[in-house]
């Protein structure tokens, strides 16, 4: 191990990093982007040589796990490239992909062949009506093309993330379920965040757990699997078909945070470092990087920056500060 870790004043340590490679999608999904969000000028976006570096130093610091995202990762020529370059990083354990799926009729095999073996793809409707009326896109046949190829290529798990709206989501619930356990996908449902461009979220707006799941036994009884058969950090709570098909995962972070367990930090398409999702201060690595500093001033710099990580968010909270950035330029 290199200098240190990445430590908090919780004894909290980090050690999965999520990294966005770039701001710009192909959709605009309603609780994300704004129809006419302004994408990040390309120079400052970080190259493949720059991300490389950057996980490498927090490798150094004990990051052993790295999550691609976006914006839509996939829309950033040769990504394949770039996961294979991660993969080859000594104390690598495992890389993921989170996409909206559009591009993976195209690059699923390549990915594959890259040595990428876990995506999640997001989607939240199964009708194309209701899809655009989320997305702002016409794109549902090319996503579940998408998850028609992944699924070929052998990519596991697959894990499809739908992100609940009051409204929306009620009538999608089951579809989606049974969709997700015919073709061996998990399904993960995620509550909508106050991370949205367009500022519309409000405390009422996400389906509770509880709803959902009584939804989904009426069809197929869940259980709970319990939680020392589930993996430190995960942020799901998870349920099992009781008969035995599959499982359902749900993400409550507002409602249920897992602030306390948190083991991750994350890195912006344009080289910020960010102890978390909803922090409000961010540490540029990439104008430091670029200047040339030494991997040891970048490393004291996430060091520190993760000393200064919070106890928790405070969605909850009268306190409550929405950060500055929305969901795609944070990356998720
Ligand atoms: N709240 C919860 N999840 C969100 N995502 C995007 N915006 C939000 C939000 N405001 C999800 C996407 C995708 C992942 C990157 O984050 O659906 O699955
Ligand atoms: Fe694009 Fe993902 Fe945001 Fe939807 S949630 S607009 S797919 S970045």
């Amino acid at each position: 191990m290199g200098q240190g870790h990445l430590v908090d004043r919780f004894n909290r340590i980090a050690t999965n990093l999520r990294v966005s490679v770039t701001d710009v999608c192909n959709l605009r999904c309603t609780y994300c982007m704004s129809e006419d969000m302004q994408f990040i000028d390309k120079s400052k976006i970080m190259t493949f040589d720059e991300i490389d570096q950057l996980i490498r130093i927090a490798v150094g610091l004990g990051v052993n796990k790295v999550r691609i995202t976006g914006g839509e990762p996939l829309v950033r020529p040769n990504l394949s490239d770039l996961i294979l370059r991660v993969l080859e990083i000594d104390g690598i354990k495992d890389v993921s992909l989170t996409t909206n799926g559009i591009g993976l009729a195209k690059q699923a095999q390549a990915l594959y062949d890259a040595g990428l073996r876990r995506i999640n793809v997001s989607l939240d409707a199964l009708s194309e009506a209701k899809f655009e009326q989320i997305t702002r896109r016409k794109a549902l046949t090319k996503v579940l093309e998408g998850l028609k190829e992944a699924n070929r290529c052998g990519f596991n798990p697959i894990k499809i993330n739908a992100v609940t709206m009051r409204g929306f989501t009620e009538e999608e619930v089951v579809k989606l379920v049974s969709f997700a356990r015919k073709n061996s996908y998990e399904m993960r449902f995620i509550e909508f965040m106050p991370l949205d461009a367009d500022d519309i979220w409000g405390r009422n707006m996400f389906v509770p757990k509880k709803e959902l799941v009584d939804k989904i036994s009426e069809l197929y009884p869940l259980e709970p699997i319990e939680s020392s058969s589930t993996l430190k950090h995960e942020t799901a709570k998870n349920y099992q078909f009781k008969d035995g098909i599959g499982r359902v995962g749900f993400i409550s972070s507002v409602s249920e945070p897992f602030c306390d367990d948190c083991n991750r930090v994350r890195l912006t398409a344009d080289g910020k470092f960010r102890n978390c999702l909803f922090a409000t201060e961010e540490t540029d690595l990439l104008t430091p990087l670029r200047k040339g500093a030494s991997d040891e001033v970048i490393a004291d710099m996430m060091i520190e920056s993760v000393a200064k990580k919070k106890a928790g968010h405070l969605i909850n909270s009268v306190d409550f500060i929405k950060p500055k950035r929305n969901m795609s330029m944070i990356g998720g």
